[in-house]
């Protein structure tokens, strides 16, 4: 039941520092050891790729996943829109090993590629919210999100559980494989700095109901850029915004809309940069002042370690891999605002449905 709250959306936001707790007290052992299944992790040992396959938001999930793996366990990853991947199979590495990101588990655009990847005998792994659903039981393996029924149609704890469960994957797999540097990656501390600062965003929420409304109540359209990780973490932060508050929003490269997309930057357009990494903030904030000089609005949301006077938002510093846990909590209060404001329902946008079960 949504409890004390108006929506499941905010209910569900706010969830998040406990869904992240429960995730390290399910999986993360006093000793540094993880609790999943030894076969699921010697058979990750074997595959010279990942490739993550999944939709929308559990998509933008798997683009985190990428550095995040490939940074601290050193395995190469593909991450692939299930819609696509499916039909437009590209040439794979000799020992493929395909995860599969999806709250529901009934995603029908993913499920036609396990469907696939089974006949062709590759292994597999469902990383999914619901015990016993479809992709589950197809895969080799699964591993839980427990971040209980997710209900607003809007995903908002199953993305920052499934980063979680990445970089526990990620840690993992570099304990195993003793790869260099791995100790230094400490994820229990990382996860609790997380859990923490998205507790203190949550509680902060009355600013960013203020800021909604100042940047996003009247718009017709609205940008969010960054770049890496910050770029990531932007197709998130507009997928939540369009998806429920009806605004054209774009994801964009910050370094990539002088080559085009900047000529849709009018008076009064609100750009949102997001800027948690230290060796692309000060390129980023130039974007950020080419944009105000054609008459953008602009909305920082700056990780403390680089936070300068005037950043509107500022969250806490984590390893800048795993920023998303952090940066994407005020992009999601940011929509859920800004849809209330606009006067729609917020957990039932038009035209969705919870989960997709047509390709
Ligand atoms: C966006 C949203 C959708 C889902 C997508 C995949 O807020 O909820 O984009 O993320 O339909 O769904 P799952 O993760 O259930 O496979």
């Amino acid at each position: 039941s949504k409890g004390t709250y108006p929506y499941y959306m905010l209910k569900e936001i706010d969830e998040q520092p406990n869904v992240l707790r429960r995730l390290v007290s399910e999986y993360m052992n006093e000793d540094g050891s993880f609790n999943f299944d030894p076969k699921l992790i010697e058979a990750l040992r074997e595959a010279d790729k990942l490739y993550i396959v999944a939709a929308g938001t559990s998509y933008h999930a798997g683009l985190v996943g990428k550095p995040i793996i490939e940074e601290v366990a050193k395995i190469p990853v593909e991450v692939e829109l299930a819609s696509e991947f499916g039909y437009h199979m590209p040439l794979l590495s000799k020992k493929p090993f395909f995860i599969y990101l999806t709250q529901s588990g009934e995603t029908a655009d993913s499920r036609q590629v396990l469907v696939k990847t089974n006949a062709l005998g590759y292994p597999s792994l469902t990383i999914t919210n619901v015990e016993a659903s479809t992709l589950s039981r197809e895969a080799d393996y699964t591993i839980l999100l427990h971040a209980g029924p997710e209900i607003a149609v809007a995903s908002t704890k199953a993305y920052t559980a499934q980063i979680t469960i990445e970089a526990m994957l990620a840690k993992a797999l570099a304990v195993v494989n003793n790869v260099p540097g791995a100790e230094d990656f400490d994820l229990k501390y990382q996860l609790s700095l997380a859990a923490n600062g998205m507790q203190t965003i949550v509680d902060a929420k009355a600013d960013l109901e203020q800021l909604a409304h100042e940047f996003f109540a009247n718009t017709r359209n609205a940008f969010y850029i960054g770049r890496g990780i910050d770029y990531w973490a932007s197709l998130e932060a507009s997928l939540k915004l369009k998806e429920v508050s009806y605004i054209q929003a774009e994801g964009f490269a910050a370094g990539e809309l002088k080559h085009g997309t900047i000529s849709l930057i009018e008076n009064g357009t609100p750009v949102a940069a997001i800027i948690t990494d230290k060796e692309t903030a000060s390129h980023t904030r130039g974007n950020v002042q080419e944009v105000e000089a054609r008459g953008a609005k602009t909305l920082k949301i700056v990780s403390e370690d680089l936070a300068k006077p005037g950043d509107q938002i500022v969250v806490p510093t984590l390893d800048t891999v795993l920023s998303p846990l952090v940066s994407i909590v005020p992009t999601q209060l940011l929509a859920y605002y800004a849809t209330l404001q606009r006067g729609y329902n917020v957990d039932q946008p038009r035209n969705l449905a919870k989960s997709v079960t047509v390709e």
